[in-house]
């Protein structure tokens, strides 16, 4: 009688002290393996080499996750994997053995002592480069940032992708280069992504791809849900436009080039993710990814071009640097994410080679990203920017007429 009561007591003081596990509101994720050690958050499934670990958390755990990375100088700090199709732990460890796989490939050729790419002087990619407009430049970036948001859970998120759509019609209607200009659907949100393609006259079926989110997000405490996110991202896809209305009048690149406008990357990856994926399992042979995430403030210096090296290739940054020293003059810095923070992750993940210049070392970039006070200002640096329209162009006109490959 006396344990029977104990055991009572026991269940009844068990249900009082945890909320019933199924009303939890769980969400895999993948973060930094020293984040989640250091917060001592049960990690499911990890990779030492990669630093990543898979994890499920609760809504509080979660919160502790942000704060930590946070106060570490991160701005989201870590994946959400909701998305995902197939949940599972082993799912998850073979993506992240998969990561593993390629960090190692990445690492090896850094040690070689030979480098596969060099960037020769190109008359036509000369004149191309002086064709670059500024001024054009500043109009996407202040019409871009004069919606109210970008946001893809805004009320009507697809207003300035319509309005981007039209007007990059326009542009190409006079184009000789076979072109289409596509709004991408998506399951994970009903943000569109826009496309376009210029058609590869020698090898169609070699893709380099150029992208920058369209999106823009208000993080800030205290409310309101303007985000200009003139910086993030407004200004790369004002580099990749200008690269395009430029590469658009030359002659027809010998690999296809596919320009991307994301739909949701301020949500998680959600357009790019579904895009990089499909190009995956439609088994296209995408050469290289550049990715454009915010190029207008000049934290490090005018001529500083930060280069990530979290979820890039080593062939590519090698890329970066051979083009700076014939067409930039710039100094390339090597700086790093900590976590897939922008779009470049999602084709890293499925084994295509990406590249992304930031505008900055990482602890010199604008302070104002997701806020309401994203716009441009006396801080905002266009001839800085310029740099970044420059990569679109060399992508667009010297990868995409090339046979360089990523060795390995
Ligand atoms: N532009 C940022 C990414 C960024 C921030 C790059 C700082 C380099 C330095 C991007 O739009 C962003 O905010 N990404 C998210 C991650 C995503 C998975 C939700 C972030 O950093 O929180
Ligand atoms: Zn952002």
């Amino acid at each position: 009688m006396k344990i029977a009561m104990m055991a009572v007591l026991f269940v009844a003081s068990i249900a009082q002290a945890h909320v019933p596990l199924e009303n939890f509101q769980t969400k895999p994720i993948l973060a930094d393996l020293k984040d989640l050690r250091a917060l001592n958050i049960p990690v499911m499934s990890k990779d030492e080499y990669a630093q990543v670990g898979y994890a499920v958390v609760t809504p509080e755990s979660q919160q502790r996750l942000q704060e930590y990375t946070h106060a570490n100088g991160k701005c989201g700090g870590f994946e959400d994997l909701s998305q995902e199709k197939a949940i599972s732990v082993q799912g998850f460890a073979g993506m992240i053995a998969s990561l593993s796989q390629h960090l190692k490939k990445d690492a090896l050729y850094e040690r070689a002592p030979f480098r596969a790419m060099d960037v020769g002087q190109n008359k036509a990619l000369a004149s191309a480069i002086d064709e670059i407009k500024v001024e054009n430049m500043q109009a996407t970036v202040a019409w871009l940032s004069s919606y109210g948001t970008r946001f893809n859970r805004a009320s009507n998120p697809n207003v300035h992708v319509n309005d981007l759509k039209k007007k990059l019609e326009d542009m190409l209607a006079s184009s000789s280069i076979p072109h289409e200009v596509t709004l991408i659907d998506h399951q994970s949100t009903n943000q569109k992504s826009v496309r376009v393609r210029l058609t590869g006259s020698e090898k169609p079926n070699e893709i380099v791809v150029l992208g920058a989110h369209l999106d823009s997000i208000n993080m800030s405490w205290s409310g309101g849900d303007k985000a200009p996110g003139a910086d993030d991202n407004a200004s790369g896809s004002s580099n990749l436009i200008e690269a395009l209305r430029i590469a658009s009048t030359k002659a027809q690149p010998k690999r296809t080039v596919d320009f991307f406008w994301y739909a949701g990357e301020e949500s998680g990856l959600l357009g790019s993710a579904e895009i990089a994926k499909q190009y995956k399992a439609q088994k296209a042979d995408v050469v290289g990814v550049l990715q454009l995430d915010m190029t207008l403030f000049p934290g490090s210096g005018e001529l500083v071009i930060g280069s990530m090296t979290d979820f890039t290739s080593s062939w590519l940054r090698d890329y970066l640097k051979s083009m700076n020293d014939v067409y930039i003059h710039a100094q390339v810095v090597d700086s790093e994410c900590g976590y897939g923070c922008s779009d470049h992750a999602s084709w890293y993940r499925q084994g295509y080679p990406t590249l992304m210049p930031f505008e900055a070392k990482m602890d010199d970039m604008n302070p104002n990203i997701h806020t309401a006070r994203d716009l441009v200002t006396t801080d905002s640096n266009f001839n800085h920017s310029v740099a970044y329209t420059k990569i679109a162009l060399i992508f667009a006109m010297d990868l995409a007429n090339s046979t360089a490959r990523q060795p390995y």
